[in-house]
């Protein structure tokens, strides 16, 4: 390892000790009727995202050991490392450049390929959208994992500058399911498939692809003529697969883009013929702000650094094992999912760079959905549940429709769950309530234990002014760099994926053995099931 893992750093032991001293019994509530600055104290501003941390379990003091632990861990010197372009994916032996996709022209490392495949990929996604000439009516984007989930979240949440011509549609599951309804919906001449796969090879993805091009073929031989070549692009690493397979139009990528940090490359693509060329130069440009506050910004004011130093402090002190995200806006409601694979592949790991045993948690599980419809299912559990769980909320200041009245509404919701969250009611405040609902034969006090918050329960307010392309990408490379900072502290590889080969592996076993039946040297569980689903 390339500095000292965290857990045998002077920081660390200072933060367990603050944690015992101040840390378990921090109460938000004394805390702000103490200081009445920390709002300000504790809000950060970085491009387009302002950050209120002040209902986190912290203070200043606290800021300064996980300061002091990024100091220690060599995290400077390890973003620089990442930036510059070393292979600090060393169980893959890769760089890892994402950031190099949103630099300006003539910047940033492999400037010249970076732009000409955008140039290219933007001019493309023109035509596309140029409807009465293409004639396209409909993008069906056939990926999985990274290859899906940043267009699929990027596409609704930018629903207000998509052209309105054009459906767009995310097939990933190898399940039928997810294609079928779709291409029943199509009409082969009027349908643009974009097959993208970094390595071209992933099962689901391909057995996507082949079943849309057997269906365009059937059904366009009917209508007249195949054009396979009009109607089929990939976005790839691996243009000879992808020629292989009968496509002539190819957007490529490099190896030193991870899937799920890919939304920038090629792999933008679905989102580039939706909301335009002008749009997604707009996206990376936000995602580039906020790239440089990440490499310039004083580490106590660096917004992807100082989340990154939270998710440490309550992973790993006040234990908490999740994070709840909570977006306002109903164009995010896919981002949970989107932060699922960025946050947990990334670094849900149990070794360390050099391949010994972790003695600390890392990623936590991250999920959620939009508000408010999250407040009307699980916020039951995050108010009075038995687990403390930091949930995130995204608020966003101004919508991009014309209803105003919902909009208000929207805003005092998220305003609400976050401040109950904190200040939580007590056993007296309940009992000198009416509750209309409640049982008249129960006893009051028992009743008003029920109707009790703890409170002190912390979450973050991310604030946008209005979401929009540039704004999303801001949002979206901020995550990014917390996700680095996190697995950097951890001292863990947060750019490889060695957990998905063995299920992998697995299932290249079980499908001739379904067809077969032949269950020879399978444990008795997966025989049994075996023998069910073939009988
Ligand atoms: O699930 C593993 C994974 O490799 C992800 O990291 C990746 O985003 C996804 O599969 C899709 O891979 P590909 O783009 O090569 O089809």
């Amino acid at each position: 390892m390339d500095g000292p893992r965290c857990d045998r750093t002077e920081a660390w032991a200072a933060l367990a000790g603050h944690y015992e001293a101040h840390g378990r019994q921090f109460d938000l509530r004394e805390a702000f009727a103490r200081d009445p600055g920390r709002f300000a104290s504790l809000s950060v501003e970085a491009p387009e995202v302002f950050a209120d941390l002040s209902k986190n379990l912290v203070d200043l003091a606290t800021l300064k050991f996980l300061v002091d632990l990024a100091r220690e861990c060599r995290l400077e010197a390890r973003r620089d490392a990442l930036l510059r372009g070393e292979p600090v994916n060393g169980t893959e032996g890769r760089a890892v450049l994402h950031t190099a996709l949103r630099a300006p022209r003539g910047q940033g490392p492999f400037s010249g390929e970076v732009h000409a495949t955008l140039d290219a990929m933007l001019a493309y996604a023109e035509t596309v959208r140029d409807t009465a000439a293409s004639g396209i009516r409909h993008v069906v984007n056939i990926g999985i994992g990274g290859s899906d989930l940043g267009p699929q979240m990027a596409v609704p949440a930018l629903d207000a500058f998509v052209h309105p011509g054009l459906q767009f549609h995310f097939v990933a599951n190898v399940d039928g399911h997810d294609l079928a309804p779709v291409l029943r919906r199509l009409k082969p001449a009027e349908t643009l498939f974009i097959i993208a796969s970094k390595t071209f090879t992933t099962q689901e993805t391909m057995a996507n692809a082949h079943a849309a091009k057997a269906w365009f073929l059937a059904n366009s031989e009917r209508a007249g003529g195949a054009d396979i070549a009009k109607h089929f692009v990939a976005t790839t690493t691996n243009v000879k697969a992808a020629a292989e397979f009968g496509i002539s139009t190819t957007f490529g990528f490099w190896d030193w883009v991870g899937g799920r940090y890919s939304l920038w490359s090629a792999i933008g693509l679905p989102l580039a013929v939706a909301i335009g060329a002008e749009n997604f130069r707009a996206l990376l440009a936000g995602a580039h702000a906020m790239d440089r506050h990440f490499a310039e910004a004083p580490l106590p004011r660096n917004l992807p650094v100082l989340l990154g130093l939270l998710d440490v402090w309550y992973r790993n002190f006040h234990r908490f094992t999740s994070r709840s995200v909570a977006p306002y806006h109903q164009g995010l409601k896919r981002l949970p999912a989107y932060l699922q694979q960025l946050e947990m592949e990334s670094n849900g790991k149990r070794v360390d760079l050099d391949g010994e045993p972790l003695a600390y948690g890392t990623s936590p599980v991250v999920w959620g959905e939009p508000g408010t419809n999250g407040q009307h299912a699980y916020f039951q559990m995050l108010h009075q549940g038995t687990d403390v769980i930091p949930v995130e909320f995204v608020l966003v200041k101004r919508p991009t429709h014309a209803l105003p009245e919902l909009h208000a509404k929207l805003l005092a919701n998220g305003l609400a769950q976050s401040q109950a969250l904190m200040l939580g009611k007590t056993t007296e405040q309940a009992l000198g309530e009416r509750a209309p609902t409640a049982s008249a034969q129960l006893d009051p006090t028992v009743l008003a234990k029920h109707r009790t918050f703890p409170g002190n329960r912390p979450s973050t307010t991310l604030l946008l002014d209005q979401l929009t392309p540039h704004s999303l990408g801001a949002l979206i490379a901020m995550y990014e760099h917390r996700v680095f900072t996190s697995g950097a502290l951890w001292g863990i590889n947060s750019f490889d994926q060695w957990g998905v080969e063995l299920g992998k592996a697995l299932c290249s076993d079980l499908l001739p053995r379904l067809a077969s039946g032949d269950a020879a040297g399978l444990d008795g569980s997966t025989a049994g099931l075996l023998a069910r689903l073939r009988g």
